[in-house]
């Protein structure tokens, strides 16, 4: 259970014109050439914190990443279009701070009167964040009197935002979207009913090995697809065409494979096609990817294969989808895996599915929330919760 001090454990008064930083995850889809946000599901999540401070007397300042910009300014990263998205769904300012490292924003801070919200720019504009450089966690907890983490999703990350500026709080809370998401997990985890199926899709394993290595041990299946399956079938010897893979993980893949073949299912069969624009050249290929085409999606025998997996009762992990899912012609895959997981929960399963892109999955394949056991924000977080490491934008806390 979650052991954490949490907002609601303090008297509303505590919070009174007070300015309190809340960390959230904010990395959400982005859809940059129409401009618009694919799924806002973490900003929503958000928002009963944000709404229990400012109605607390608080002021709000919100801090989050988007993307992974590596200390560069990139237009396109910019959280400009989540402010606007913040201001709608409140009904109410929300003030966008683009220059926050200039000297003056301290002080502009203190003037904010109560309920108002600010959201800063991309932190990782800023290489300091991901370095957990000392000063700009210092300048960052300059602007607040409390720390508040409400960003589940980055809490494996020691950053500035996660970890650094919240050692120099008097109070470190955890906001309703993380408690929740720790006390669904953690009592998941206390007893982890049986058979227990991880899905793992996306495009890589490299971000995942340290979560995947605990939960093979763990897992009774996990099904492996989207990217992250190449390189497990190069591994294994198996044609690829010019499929993506990452060619650092093959070795420890093949040890991976070779020690848990009888717990890893890999496609069967695929959609490929000579790039993901020529929708009109699919082909669908059992083993052998041809040269010059690339796998988008994983093929019928295989959508049959995994459903045959995914049925209840027992404990679903779902993170990362099958294929390129956004496009039409390469969604089915992702689709069948969304109403796979939802029918095997209407049967008994719990089902956890986490991460921005897996999210927006569901929401293709008209999965409503309450099919689903627990819809998380955390991604890479999740896993590594769920594979039993300690996330250290948690431990930090009160
Ligand atoms: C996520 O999307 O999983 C979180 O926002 C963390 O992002 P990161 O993997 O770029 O740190």
């Amino acid at each position: 259970m979650n052991k954490k001090k949490v907002i609601s454990d303090y008297p509303k008064d505590f919070f009174n014109e007070k300015k309190v930083f809340i960390r959230v995850d904010f990395n959400v889809p982005i859809n940059n050439d129409l401009n618009n946000i694919r799924e806002d599901y973490r900003i929503r999540r958000s928002i009963p914190t944000i709404d229990f401070l400012i109605n607390a007397g608080a002021k709000v300042i919100l801090g989050s990443h988007l993307g992974r910009p590596k200390g560069i300014v990139n237009e396109d990263l910019s959280l400009k279009i989540v402010s606007e998205r913040l201001s709608e769904l409140m009904e109410r300012p929300v003030i966008f701070c683009n220059d926050f490292k200039d000297k003056g924003w301290t002080n502009k801070f203190d003037k904010l009167t109560k309920g108002s919200v600010v959201l800063l720019e991309n932190l990782r504009f800023f290489k300091e964040e991901t370095d957990n450089d000392s000063e700009f966690s210092k300048l960052l907890a300059s602007f607040a009197d409390i720390y508040v983490n409400d960003a589940f999703g980055t809490s494996h990350r020691a950053h500035a935002s996660t970890f650094g500026m919240a050692v120099n709080f008097k109070s470190k809370l955890a906001g309703f979207l993380v408690d929740k998401e720790l006390k669904f997990i953690s009592k998941m985890l206390e007893k982890v009913e049986k058979p227990f199926v991880v899905i793992i899709g996306g495009s890589k394993i490299k971000d995942k090995i340290s979560a995947m290595s605990k939960l093979l041990d763990k897992a009774d299946k996990i099904i492996i697809a989207g990217g992250a399956a190449y390189t497990f079938i190069k591994a294994n010897g198996g044609k690829i065409g010019n499929s993506i893979f990452e060619s650092e993980m093959v070795d420890w893949a093949g040890k991976v494979y070779a020690k848990y073949s009888n717990k890893i299912i890999l496609p069967i069969d695929h959609l490929v096609s000579e790039s993901i624009e020529k929708t009109n050249s699919c082909l669908i290929v059992d083993d052998d990817i041809p040269d010059g085409y690339q796998a988008f999606d994983i093929g019928p025998k295989t959508i049959d294969l995994f459903n045959s997996i995914i049925k209840g009762p027992g404990c679903i992990f779902w993170n990362g989808p099958m294929g390129v899912f956004e496009v039409e012609k390469y969604s089915s895959g992702t689709i069948h895996v969304a109403r796979a997981v939802a029918l095997a929960t209407w049967r008994g399963a719990t089902s956890v599915v986490g991460g921005g892109e897996t999210i927006a999955a569901l929401r293709k394949a008209e999965v409503l929330e309450s099919e689903i056991s627990h819809m998380s924000t955390g991604g890479g977080a999740l896993l590594e919760y769920i594979g039993g490491s300690k996330l250290p934008g948690i431990e930090i806390l009160d």
